[in-house]
């Protein structure tokens, strides 16, 4: 069933929808970052048909959303200073934190691990669904194992849609891109996966934050893993994928050109707004992300973006890239995997 709640939840529906988790049934639902395809985490059948529908790999663990802070007790052990302190700052928020896990969380959910991902979306309607659940729900990202995380209902409405029990519509989602992902070791918050909170705001708050080797670089078979999303090649469309990136700006224009006369217009570009304008191009090969000074903007339009510039069926899409600051420290990321690694730098 597809539920319209764009405009306000409808209760009605939320106690249908909430049946339905309790039930160990799928439901797609939003939250401040990306979609995700929720379940009952403690129902291990249920947890199994997210693995079923995405496609996903059984070692890539699920990250367990919760209604509030108080919960987190339930399905995490040993909570360090360190970790409180990330709780009290980023919490709800899009934050995940990798806890000590609680044997109440099937094996399933944490592909055998001994910690548990826990994050508190900060959004109305997954607040809603998880509390009048009244369990944690497991949800990894809807979409496709390896395709762009959806943002948008009718972004992956074809690609799941027969595989879920309901789906809830609550517009395109806030920020686009998923959640920061840390593990506390040896009492330093290490960032699996960059999202919108910053190693800057990490760091304001513990005085100390490192990033994990593996998130600007391929993973190879002797790494440790501490994370094994880190694995697989992520947020990709089916045409090949270039990032652009020059710290010059008339530089990154002349490349912008020179690639369009080597691909003869056959390649779509996604880009900036200011961009567009100085390049020759047809209109619909030139998809805006947004104002080069915005990258909330770009966050949040890149993964519709790309599935746009898919449908095209261009020979190549060339992304513009942008500094690793902020925000744009976990664009590159995303951007780093769309594109297997593929940048072109002056
Ligand atoms: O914003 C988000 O985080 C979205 C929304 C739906 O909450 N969810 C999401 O889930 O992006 P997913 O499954 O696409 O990505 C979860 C990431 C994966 O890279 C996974 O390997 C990692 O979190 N992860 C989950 N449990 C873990 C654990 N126990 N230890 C280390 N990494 C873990
Ligand atoms: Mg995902």
């Amino acid at each position: 069933m597809y539920y319209n709640w764009k405009d306000r939840t409808n209760t009605e529906e939320l106690k249908i929808v909430c049946n339905l988790i309790r039930n160990g049934e799928l439901v797609i639902f939003p939250t401040e970052t990306v979609y995700g395809i929720g379940a009952n985490a403690l129902d291990t059948l249920a947890v199994g048909k997210i693995f079923l529908a995405k496609g996903r790999p059984s070692d890539n663990p699920l990250i367990v959303h919760l209604a509030d802070k108080r919960k987190i007790d339930e399905v995490a052990d040993d909570i360090t200073e360190v970790e409180q302190e990330l709780i009290d700052n980023f919490m709800p928020g899009p934050f995940t934190l990798i806890l000590k896990k609680k044997p109440i969380i099937p094996d399933v959910v944490t592909a055998g691990l001994d910690t548990v991902a826990v994050r508190i979306p900060n959004n109305i309607i997954a607040k809603g669904i998880i509390t009048f659940s009244g369990v944690p729900i497991a949800a990894p990202s809807a979409n496709i194992s390896g395709r762009p995380s959806g943002t948008s209902i009718e972004d992956i409405r074809k690609e799941l849609e027969g595989k879920v029990s309901a789906i809830v519509d609550g517009g395109k989602t806030e920020i686009g891109i998923e959640s920061t992902v840390v593990k506390v070791v040896d009492e330093v918050p290490v960032i699996l996966r960059p999202g919108k909170v910053t190693p800057e705001e990490i760091k304001s708050v513990c005085g100390k934050v490192s990033i994990d080797s593996k998130v600007f670089q391929r993973t190879r078979s002797t790494d440790v893993i501490y994370s094994p999303g880190m694995k697989y090649r992520h947020y990709a469309p089916e045409t090949k994928c270039k990032i652009l990136y020059c710290e010059n700006e008339l530089d990154q224009i002349f490349y912008l050109k020179k690639f369009i006369k080597e691909y003869q217009g056959n390649l779509v570009i996604i880009g900036f707004n200011e961009h567009k304008e100085k390049v020759v191009l047809d209109e619909d090969r030139f998809i805006s992300i947004g104002r080069i000074d915005n990258l909330n903007d770009y966050a949040k339009n890149i993964y519709s973006a790309l599935r746009k510039a898919d449908k095209i069926r261009p020979r190549i899409i060339i992304i513009e890239g942008v500094k690793k600051e902020g925000l744009g420290f976990a664009i590159m990321n995303r951007l780093l995997k769309t594109c297997d690694y593929d940048i072109f730098e002056r």
